[in-house]
C-alpha cells in the first residue's frame, strides 16, 4: 500500500487529503511542521510527498515551503514531492518544478486533479523500481558473463546482444557446427572470434577463408588445398584451408557465395572429416570446428535451390542470431564512445542524432560515421552536424509515430515490460502506448 506524507499545519487539510487518500487505498501520514516531516521521512519509507508551502501562523511568503523542498531533494533525490500552494505563489512553484518539484496544485485543490497527479507518480516510481531491480539483475548476468568468457573486447550493453553472448559462449564448448547469421556489418566476424576464443580449441589455429572474394573454381582448392597441376596455374602443390585449421577453428564468411560443387564438398568433409585435394584421389582427415556466417537468407535460397538444404542443416545445427543495431539500441552510445576514444565527447544533440538514426549499415557503418566525426570535429564535442546522418527527423518529438506491432512488442520486451521505459524508447507517452496496444490487441501485462 502506497504511504504519502502530507506536511502541512493544518490539520483541517491534512483530515481532508486523508479521506481522500483512503478512498484511492493509500495510507497517510501527517506531519505539521518540516521538521517533523523530515524526521518522518528518516524513519520509513514513504512513496511521496505532499507539502505545504508556509508552516508559521501570518507568513504568506513561501520561503519556509522552499527550504524544505529543497532539504527533502537534498536528502531523497527520486522521492516525488507535489506542491501545494496559494494563487499567489504560483511563480515560485513553476520556479520549483523546474528544481525537480514534481507538480503543483493550486490551494484550494481540486481533487480529480490531485489523485490524478499522484497516482501517475506513485506508477512511475513503481516502474521506476522495476527498472532499477531489472538493471541490478542485468547487470550481476553481465559481470558473471564477463568473468565466464573471453568476450575479446565485445562492446555492448543491450540484453539482446547479451542473449547472444551467452548463447555463443555456451556453444562454443561443444564441438558442434555453429552459423552465425544478421546483417551486413553487425558484427558477426566478431562473434565467431568469440566462438573461438572460448572454444576447446581456442589454441589452435584460426583460419578464415572469405567464400564472397574467390572465383568459384579457385575457393574449391583454398577450401581443400590442390596438387600441382590440378588446375590452370596451379604450378605446386598447396595445402587448403581445411588442411590449416586442422585441431583448430575455420571460419567460413558468406557461406551463402558458395558455389554448388563446394556446397556438396563441404557437407562431406563435415559429415566425414574427410576430403582429397583437388587433382588427388588420396583422402585426408581433419578435426576442425566449422563456424560459418552470412547475411543471406539461406533458407530462401534453398527454396530458390541456390544452397543445399542438406548442407545448411549440417551448418547450422546451432544458430547465433545477431540482431541488425538498431534492433538492440543500447548498444548505439557504448560503441560510438569507443570508437571515438577516449578525450571525445558527445553533445546531447549527436547522442540524440545517434539514437534515431536507423544504422542500415550496422556496427561498420557507426565505426566510419565515428571515425570521419573524430576527423571532422574541431575540439573535444563531437556535435550533430560532425555526424553528417541523413534520414533523421522522422521523429521529431510530438509528431504521430508510424509503428508496428512487431516495435511495439519488441520494445515492450527489452523494457521487461515496465511500459513507462517501452513508451520512452519508443518516445510516444505512456498513454499513446497504451492506445496503440489496445489497437494491436497487445495484452496489457499484470
Ligand atoms: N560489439 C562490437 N564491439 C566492437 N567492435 C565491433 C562490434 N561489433 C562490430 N564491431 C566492428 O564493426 C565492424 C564490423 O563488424 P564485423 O566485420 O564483425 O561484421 P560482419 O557482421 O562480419 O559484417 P559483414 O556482413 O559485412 O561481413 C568491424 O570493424 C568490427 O570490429
Ligand atoms: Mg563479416
Amino acid at each position: 500500500m502506497s504511504l504519502i506524507l502530507v506536511i502541512d499545519d493544518n490539520a483541517g487539510v491534512a483530515q481532508a487529503l486523508d479521506l481522500l487518500f483512503s478512498l484511492e487505498g493509500w495510507r497517510t501520514l501527517h506531519a505539521e511542521s518540516p521538521e517533523q516531516g523530515l524526521t518522518m521521512l528518516a524513519s520509513q519509507h514513504v512513496d511521496l510527498v505532499v507539502q505545504d508551502m508556509n508552516f508559521t501562523a501570518d507568513t504568506t511568503s513561501g520561503e519556509e515551503g522552499v527550504a524544505l523542498f529543497r532539504d527533502i531533494r537534498a536528502r531523497y533525490p527520486d522521492l516525488p514531492v507535489i506542491l501545494m500552494t496559494a494563487w499567489t505563489h504560483l511563480h515560485s512553484a513553476v520556479e520549483l518544478v523546474k528544481a525537480g518539484a514534481c507538480d503543483y496544485l493550486a490551494k484550494p485543490w481540486d481533487d480529480h486533479k490531485l489523485v490524478a497527479s499522484i497516482a501517475n507518480l506513485l506508477e512511475l516510481g513503481q516502474a521506476n523500481r522495476q527498472l532499477q531491480q531489472v538493471r541490478v539483475r542485468e547487470r550481476r548476468e553481465r559481470e558473471s558473463l564477463a568473468q565466464r568468457s573471453d568476450l575479446c573486447g565485445f562492446v555492448y550493453d543491450d540484453p539482446a546482444t547479451e542473449r547472444v553472448l551467452t548463447l555463443a559462449t555456451q556453444v562454443a564448448r561443444s564441438d558442434l557446427p555453429i552459423l552465425i547469421t544478421g546483417p551486413n556489418g553487425a558484427g558477426k566476424e566478431r562473434i565467431a572470434e568469440i566462438v573461438r576464443a572460448n572454444s576447446l580449441v581456442r589454441n589452435g589455429p584460426f583460419v578464415t577463408l572469405n567464400c564472397g572474394a574467390l572465383p568459384a573454381d579457385l575457393i574449391e582448392a583454398e577450401l581443400f588445398g590442390a596438387e600441382a597441376g590440378a588446375y590452370t596455374g596451379a604450378n605446386k602443390a598447396r595445402e587448403g584451408k581445411f588442411e590449416a585449421a586442422d585441431g583448430g577453428t575455420l571460419f567460413l564468411d558468406e557461406i551463402g557465395n558458395l558455389p554448388g560443387p563446394g556446397q556438396m564438398k563441404l557437407l562431406r568433409v563435415l559429415e566425414t572429416g574427410r576430403f582429397a585435394r583437388l587433382g588427388s584421389n588420396r583422402e585426408r582427415q581433419v578435426k576442425v570446428r566449422v563456424i560459418s556466417a552470412t547475411n543471406a537468407d539461406l533458407p530462401a535460397m534453398i527454396r530458390q535451390g541456390s544452397f543445399r538444404e542438406d548442407l545448411y542443416y549440417r551448418l547450422n545445427v546451432l544458430e547465433l542470431r545477431l540482431p541488425p543495431l538498431a534492433d538492440r539500441p543500447r548498444d548505439i552510445l557504448p560503441l560510438a564512445r569507443s570508437f571515438l576514444g577516449p578525450g571525445k565527447q558527445l553533445a546531447e544533440g549527436a547522442i540524440h542524432a545517434l539514437k534515431q538514426y536507423s544504422w542500415p549499415g550496422n556496427v561498420r557503418e557507426l565505426k566510419n560515421v565515428m571515425a570521419r566525426a573524430g576527423l571532422l570535429t574541431q575540439g573535444d564535442t563531437v556535435q550533430a552536424v560532425d555526424l553528417g546522418l541523413r534520414d533523421l527527423g522522422a521523429r521529431t518529438p510530438g509528431e504521430e509515430i508510424e509503428l508496428d506491432r512487431e516495435s511495439i512488442e519488441a520494445a515492450i520486451q527489452r523494457a521487461h515490460g515496465v511500459i513507462a521505459q517501452a513508451a520512452a524508447e519508443l518516445g510516444l507517452s505512456r498513454q499513446a502506448l497504451y492506445r496503440r496496444m489496445d489497437r494491436f490487441g497487445i495484452p496489457r501485462a499484470k
